[in-house]
């Protein structure tokens, strides 16, 4: 229990948690992203209530332990930064003590007072949306850099170094290393038996973790036993760059990979000493062809560089660039995220390293054996729930997360699943679950016997090919599949209005007949294929199926509407139940339209009055919920305050500390503590409210062009063509109302 006074403190500040000495901006999330890049490269800070950078080992998402430890010598005197490095009884260190922290979409920032010094440790993992290179390099950066505090000159020496934890989920196997040492001091290891594709709790158990340095003035190196290498740089402040050869095991007298710098004496700011941190495999992910065939895919990273060495050179080279454009980055998505609310802004904040460090872009090797750029896929592990390749209700609610940074990425993320169905191995009529049941192995499901979620995975499927496809005026998914689109719409013609006993992508909550939010998704699956079917000039089929929507919804409205008309139900006729329909955001995101404000008002006001401490129940059965639908329902409501709350609440827990595991979605209303799920990419799901409003500023740039105006006909902003006015001036209008009903109602 908290003191009150403290409690008043948390609650109302905001910013200083009643049990840390540190200021924190824009708040203490319960584990800190510090090397977030891909599945197996995800090293965080279990920060809890408040555990500052040197009180905890980082741990990989799971929890467990990825050592990673880091010392300032000041003046011959070794403060520990990082970590828990443990050194012999003749070398004691001291902690530095944490001042700040701060963390923005792409860094995490400390700085540490060690003695008469200051140290800014920052953790930048990029996010490059916009270049496939860059984004699929798997290394993450740490710099550090030091400053006076008192006004006098100091000798300065940095030192870190990773153990060979990260490279295996069973540290009883054996490891072996080298380094190598040229512009560049890179320390390599791996395991010395390793299983392509194989993973073991989680972790791959192929491949190499590197770490590296500009090999700069006063650069030295040493593999060895932890005590060792430690013991020896906090007497010295130097490494006597000699290699350990006696291969062991990860836990035997724990061989780690150190790095030093010596800074000589500063007076002044010094410039940043950087570290990468990464971890390489090759082939990186199997995947299902035709007739049953198996590719191996590389990351795409290698399109670019022959050797990881000049991968690591070049990504160590241009680390001042990538932080230009990190900043820009973060920047950008600050400025569009504080437009809602700054609560708002640090959710977004903390969502985007989780969500795109479950992701690789890859890439196949044409018949000569040279990379076929033209065939790039995505893929995403679906972290902890399961290791599931690509899910579609995965991918779904992380979907505004691409929209907002590039929709095409979110093509790249749905190709798989196409490709896959379209090769007719998958036997059901509607759309596959998952591209396999464990990453990174992309084998599909040819016995049909993959997680049945039919309206879920149908729906998500056509919802999100049109939205990519106005966002992005690129017509080959619709084109080249629609022949599939149209097969999953016929599959929720018969089953979206009344929906089968089944269960959503909520699978948790339990499977249930005639669930109204379901029914929704469906019915905006077929408009969205009325959409598509435009797109391609299939007028027949638009109206058609533009009609059947039209229809079911009066029905389901009929249905789904408890009597007394206070709230849709969370299943048909079960007049005491509601749930978040958070299916409906998508109504917007398309701009559909097809639900009647009404609707959105009515459950507006309703969830206004059954909030709990921590937000919204995601149904009448349980007393959670979960953060994305929690913020997809924010974006869907028609009163600011209601939005606010919804958003203040999955904040609120956010910064909570009841736990110290990466972000978890499914979390208790009550009490703010979290459920099962962690470190999941759904948060991408946070961004629901950043991807409406790019929505409008795509839109309005559009008009003119013919092809995008026939588009705008169904999909930019949901307009019809009867409406017969011109595209710019529906759009300025809906863009209008858009704006009035999110500031004013
Ligand atoms: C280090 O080990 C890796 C993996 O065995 C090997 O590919 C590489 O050539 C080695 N480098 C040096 C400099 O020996
Ligand atoms: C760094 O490079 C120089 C030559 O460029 C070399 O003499 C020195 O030994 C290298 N540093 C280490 C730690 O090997
Ligand atoms: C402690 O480590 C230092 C540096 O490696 C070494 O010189 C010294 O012998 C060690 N002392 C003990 C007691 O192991
Ligand atoms: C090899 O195939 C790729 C496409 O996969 C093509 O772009 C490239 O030009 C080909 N290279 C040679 C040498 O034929
Ligand atoms: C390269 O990939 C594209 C897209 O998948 C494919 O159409 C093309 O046939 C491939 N080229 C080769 C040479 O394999
Ligand atoms: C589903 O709802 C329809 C329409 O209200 C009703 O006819 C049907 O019995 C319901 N099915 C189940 C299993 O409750
Ligand atoms: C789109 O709207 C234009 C102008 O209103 C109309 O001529 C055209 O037929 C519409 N296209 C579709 C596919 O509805
Ligand atoms: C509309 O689509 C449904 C479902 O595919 C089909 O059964 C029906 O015949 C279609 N109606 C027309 C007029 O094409």
């Amino acid at each position: 229990m908290l003191p009150f006074v403290a409690v008043i403190t948390f609650l109302f500040s905001g910013i200083v948690h009643a049990a840390v000495t540190w200021t924190a901006m824009p708040f203490n999330p319960a584990s800190v992203p510090l090397a977030v890049r891909s599945p197996y490269l995800s090293a965080w800070l279990p920060q809890g209530s408040g555990t500052a950078l040197n009180a905890a080992w980082p741990t990989f998402w799971t929890g467990s332990i990825v050592g990673w430890a880091g010392f300032v010598r000041v003046d011959g005197t070794t403060y520990t930064f990082l970590g828990l490095p443990a050194t012999n009884n003749s070398t004691p260190t001291q902690k530095a003590v944490q001042k700040s922290f701060q963390f923005t979409s792409t860094q995490s920032i400390f700085v540490l007072t060690a003695g008469p010094v200051d140290i800014t440790v920052t953790f930048l993992s990029p996010v490059e949306p916009d270049d496939l290179v860059q984004q699929s390099l798997p290394f993450s950066y740490l710099s550090v850099s030091a400053s006076p505090n008192d006004g006098s000159p100091h000798s300065v020496q940095v030192y870190s170094d990773i153990s060979a934890e990260w490279i295996t989920g069973d540290n009883s196997l054996t490891a072996t290393w080298n380094t190598t040492v040229g512009d560049i001091i890179t320390h390599q290891v791996q395991l010395q038996t390793q299983t392509v594709f194989g993973e073991k709790n989680d972790h791959i158990q192929q491949g190499s973790a590197f770490y590296s340095t500009q090999n700069s003035t006063g650069a030295t190196f040493q593999s060895g036993a932890d005590i060792d290498v430690r013991s020896q740089f906090v007497s010295r402040g130097s490494l006597p760059n000699t290699q350990d050869t006696d291969f062991r095991a990860v836990q035997d007298r724990f061989p780690v990979f150190g790095l030093a710098h010596d800074l000589g004496t500063i007076a002044s700011p010094s410039s940043p000493v950087v570290f990468s941190v990464g971890h390489v495999r090759d082939p990186a992910i199997q995947y299902i062809i035709a007739n049953g065939a198996l590719q191996e895919r590389s990351v795409f990273f290698w399109t670019q560089f022959s050797t990881v060495q000049d991968a690591i050179s070049s990504f160590l080279g241009s680390y001042n660039d990538a932080l230009t454009r990190a900043k820009a980055f973060d920047d950008k998505v600050n400025n569009d995220a504080s437009a809602i609310s700054s609560d708002y802004a640090s959710i977004v904040a903390l969502s985007i390293r989780q969500a795109f460090g479950a992701t690789e872009i890859t890439v196949s090797k044409g018949s000569n054996g040279s990379f076929n750029t033209s065939d790039v896929l995505m893929f995403m592990k679906e972290i902890s729930s399961d290791g599931n390749v690509n899910t579609v209700d995965v991918i779904f609610p992380a979907w505004p997360l691409f929209l907002y940074t590039n929709p095409t990425l979110g093509k790249d993320l749905l190709l798989p699943l196409f490709e896959y169905q379209a090769t007719g191995q998958y036997p059901n009529k509607w759309s596959v679950h998952d591209m396999g049941a464990s990453y990174p192995k992309a084998l599909g499901h040819n016995d049909g016997k993959d997680e049945p979620m039919p309206v879920e995975e149908s729906g998500n499927m056509l919802i999100m090919t049109l939205s990519y496809t106005q966002r992005s005026n690129d017509k080959s998914l619709i084109t080249t599949y629609f022949n599939l689109l149209d097969q999953w719409t016929q599959f929720l013609i018969t089953d979206s209005l009344i929906p089968a006993n089944q269960i959503s992508t909520d699978d948790f909550a339990g499977s249930l007949a005639n669930q109204t939010n379901l029914a929704i998704k469906g019915i905006i699956g077929i408009q969205a294929m009325a959409g598509i079917a435009a797109l391609v000039g299939d007028t027949a089929r638009q109206s058609n199926y533009s009609s059947i929507a039209s229809s079911y919804v009066s029905q389901w409205q009929q249905f789904a509407t408890a009597s007394g008309g206070k709230h849709l139900t969370l299943s048909y006729g079960d007049d005491a139940s509601w749930g978040l329909a958070y299916n409906l955001y998508t109504d917007k995101l398309l701009g559909t339209n097809i639900f009647p404000s009404s609707v959105f008002d009515m459950q507006t006001t309703w969830y206004g009055s059954v909030a709990n401490n921590f937000g919204v129940p995601l149904d009448t059965r349980h007393t959670y919920t979960k953060s994305d639908w929690e913020i997809w329902t924010a974006a869907l409501v028609t009163s600011t305050s209601v939005r606010d709350l919804l958003i203040s609440s999955v904040r609120k827990y956010a910064a909570d500390g009841s736990s110290s595991q990466p972000l978890g979605d499914w979390y208790e209303t009550t009490d703010g503590s979290v459920e099962g799920f962690r470190a999941r990419p759904v948060v991408g799901g946070h961004l629901a409210l950043l991807a409406l409003s790019e929505s409008s500023a795509i839109g309005e740039q559009t008009p003119g062009d013919s092809s995008q105006t026939s588009a705008g006909n169904l999909t930019s902003q949901g307009m019809r063509s009867s409406y017969g006015t011109s595209l710019m001036t529906i759009m300025c209008f809906l863009s209008l109302l858009r704006t009035f009903r999110v500031v004013f109602v």
